[in-house]
């Protein structure tokens, strides 16, 4: 994995003048952002060598790289999802790639159902927090990439979620704050399924974000994630959940969160 890392971080570098500082996954329908980075220079994950290609609707799969708020970034739209057939070695490449081209912060956002009764569809949860469901860790295997046994609390960094809450009372926006399941998908939970959750202590669930989350601590990035709950986890909400309700909850959040990430960001200067 050493040298595949490595092969992906020289094309990228070939193509770079800046060193980004701050890395950011956008999740699911949340890929606004990148239209406001300066100068961008876009390079598609299917022209960076070993990069996993996304299949999911709504992730496009390009690395945007250049100016967000004077801070030099690299900005990730469209991820790798475990429900897609990756394993999670896969699935967490481009986060030691990001951690090679220098990035020291890691922003991670998702789309997730919230669990919390006080939750409502449009809020954003400064995650605190995760339970991994996934059956998996992708620092299973050779100790390649840095030391398996990593400690995992403080994983969602104190200081970042402080910076993040600063921002949010700047613009007026309210954070909730709690604990991210990650299931593998693709399927929804159950009713009986999200009554579990809840009495684990989970607030919201997703599909994402716990991979990455690992893979980054273990490289000793600060990491900061924030879910848009996108709607109501089943028997919470009793209607019909789709992939299309996801992203439109996503579509309402993002601009909110856009501003948000563009302050966010700033802090971090
Ligand atoms: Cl309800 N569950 C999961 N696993 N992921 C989601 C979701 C629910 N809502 C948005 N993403």
């Amino acid at each position: 994995m050493r040298n595949k890392v490595e092969e992906a971080v020289k094309a990228i570098e070939n193509q770079l003048k800046l060193r980004p500082t701050v890395g950011l996954i956008l999740g699911s329908g949340l890929g606004g952002i990148v239209d406001l980075i300066k100068n961008p220079i876009e390079i598609g994950f299917d022209s960076i060598p070993h990069f996993p290609v996304s299949t999911v609707k709504g992730h496009a799969g390009k690395l945007v790289f250049g100016e967000l708020e004077g801070v030099p970034a690299a900005v990730m739209q469209g991820r790798i999802h475990y429900y897609e057939g990756y394993d999670l070695k896969q699935v967490v490449f481009p986060v030691y790639v990001l951690k090679q081209l220098g990035i020291k912060n890691l922003i991670v956002t998702n789309a997730a159902g919230g669990i919390n009764n006080e939750f409502e569809s449009g809020d954003l949860m400064l995650i605190n927090d995760h339970i991994n469901l996934l059956g998996d860790n992708p620092l299973i295997g050779p100790e390649e990439m840095g030391p398996r046994f990593i400690d995992m609390s403080r994983a969602y960094s104190p200081e970042l979620i402080e910076i993040a809450k600063r921002a949010g009372k700047a613009l007026g926006i309210t954070f909730r704050e709690g604990v991210y399941a990650c299931m593998t998908g693709p399927s929804y939970e159950t009713p009986a399924e999200i009554r579990m959750l809840k009495i684990i202590g989970a607030d919201a669930v997703g599909m994402s974000t716990v991979p990455e989350v690992i893979a980054a601590r273990q490289c000793e990035m600060k990491v900061l994630a924030i879910s848009c709950i996108t709607n109501m986890a089943a028997g919470i909400s009793h209607h019909v959940l789709s992939h299309e309700e996801v992203m439109e909850g996503a579509k309402k959040s993002e601009k909110m969160l856009e501003k948000l990430l563009r302050v966010i960001v700033k802090g971090m200067k």
